[in-house]
């Protein structure tokens, strides 16, 4: 089959996220292309893939906006072929339940509004890039790390992508497509 796993980030993690499962389902002989939705060639074709996975990180509680219209446009195809979307964010990683409960939600409530049903959503955390942000994200970052639990060392980054979850939810994938394969 041929995959497309297209992502929109803006700190590189959801990408990093996206070429794990691209490894992990070539590693199962699948045909995979991971495309970052701000960076799409002007002759691309969604009817080109078989099945996709389509993911996209938090910020101020938004998904990025290039992510939000490729769902729009391609409804369609993405309603007629094996599909799944993850969420990269932090609030999953709260040290308080209702974060946690909230951030669990975002996936849930883009694809209800969107009229997209795929088949796997999930959401896995992401990380704190302070040595990427300017001098108030950094101070704003930190104050929101040390709200809910999370490093205020901004001497470096801090990774929280916990990769099994990442791996069992490329391989749940895998299932899905196993299974209408069979069909
Ligand atoms: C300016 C800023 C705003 C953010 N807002 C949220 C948010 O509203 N909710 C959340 O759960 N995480 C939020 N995060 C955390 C990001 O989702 C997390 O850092 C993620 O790993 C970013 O993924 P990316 O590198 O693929 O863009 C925010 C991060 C930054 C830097």
């Amino acid at each position: 089959m041929t995959i497309l796993i297209l992502y929109g980030t803006l700190e590189g993690q959801t990408a990093k996220v996206a070429e794990r499962m691209a490894d992990t389902l070539r590693n199962k002989g699948q045909q995979v292309t991971t495309l970052s939705v701000e960076q799409l060639p002007t002759n691309f074709e969604v009817n080109n893939f078989d099945a996709t996975i389509i993911g996209g990180s938090i910020h101020m509680g938004d998904y990025p906006n290039q992510l939000k219209k490729f769902v729009m446009t391609n409804l369609d195809w993405l309603n007629n072929v094996p599909s799944a979307f993850f969420t990269v964010c932090m609030g999953i990683h709260s040290q308080h339940v209702e974060t946690r409960e909230e951030a669990g939600h975002f996936g849930e409530d883009f694809v209800a509004q969107s009229g997209w049903h795929p088949k796997l959503i999930e959401t896995f955390a992401g990380a704190v890039k302070y040595t990427q942000y300017n001098f108030v994200t950094r101070f704003i970052m930190k104050l929101i790390s040390k709200r809910e639990g999370g490093s205020t060392d901004t001497s470096h980054d801090h990774e929280y992508t916990d990769w099994e979850t990442v791996d069992c939810f490329a391989e749940k994938f895998m299932a899905v497509i196993a299974e209408l394969e069979r069909i």
